[in-house]
């Protein structure tokens, strides 16, 4: 596949309003982030590491400046074509989970795949492959309070590339893990990258997490102020 641009940033500037005034999160930002990357945003608590993320799945929306993810240019569309944007082409890990308590793991994973038209013969083999990937296939009718917090993380990503994005966005995905649990989830992910060339976007602080980084980009106080490519990253 071929390793085109799927997201482009160009001075990209995002405010909030605070009381009367305003607050800046981002100050002319510009980005450019490939096909099959694994990247990192990294950087202190306050640099805009989630407003950024926000902004790409088209949660948010730009103050000023251009983001076209995937060919869409997220200030212009309306609420049913991000929604579409959104369902089709990313996948979101959140950092509680956001796991539904009365379903199983199944179902869990299955609602991700509920707006999609698919034969229910599709969607099994899809749920079933998607909990295959990150090792859970005995523990598919069990419901999320009987699993550890390592468990819960991966259905949540399972449910996150169920329907095979193109891009998963994924804030702080590791911060309530152990160790052991950290790394075999970002081997599970590595894998999907490599194998489906799926882009993984992170925002994270933990340093387990940037071992794996192919590009790592650090912001200060809404800007980019460093963005590396990792030469010696693990699989
Ligand atoms: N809805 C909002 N209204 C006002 N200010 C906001 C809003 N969302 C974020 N901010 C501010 O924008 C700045 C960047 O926030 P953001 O959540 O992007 O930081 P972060 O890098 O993800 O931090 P952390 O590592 O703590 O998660 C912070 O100062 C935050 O207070
Ligand atoms: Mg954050």
């Amino acid at each position: 596949m071929e390793n085109s641009s799927i997201i482009r940033i160009e001075k990209l500037v995002k405010r909030f309003p605070v009381g009367r005034s305003e607050f800046t999160a981002l100050n002319n930002v510009n980005l450019t982030i490939d096909r099959g990357e694994f990247l990192g945003l990294v950087g202190p608590s306050g640099s805009g590491k989630t407003t950024l993320l926000n902004i790409i799945g088209s949660l948010d929306t730009p103050s000023e400046g251009v983001v076209t993810v995937l060919d869409n240019s997220i200030a212009s569309l309306s609420h049913k074509q991000s929604s579409k944007l959104r369902n089709r082409h990313i996948g979101f890990i959140f950092q509680t989970y956001n796991l539904l308590p009365v379903y199983t793991v199944y179902e869990n994973v299955e609602f991700a795949l509920l707006l999609q038209k698919l034969s229910s013969n599709a969607r099994k083999k899809a749920v079933t492959d998607a909990l295959e990937w990150v090792g859970l296939t005995d523990k598919i009718k069990s419901k999320p309070a009987m699993l550890s917090g390592g468990e819960c993380q991966r259905v949540a990503i399972a449910r996150s590339m169920v329907k095979r994005p193109e891009i998963v966005l994924a804030d702080e995905p590791t911060a309530n893990l152990d160790s052991k649990n950290s790394h075999h989830i970002l081997q599970t992910m590595k894998s999907l990258n490599k194998e489906l060339n799926t882009t993984f976007i992170f925002a994270t602080h933990d340093e387990k997490v940037m071992q794996y980084l192919n590009r790592k980009v650090s912001l200060e106080d809404g800007q980019i102020v460093k963005d590396e490519l990792m030469k010696n990253s693990k699989n």
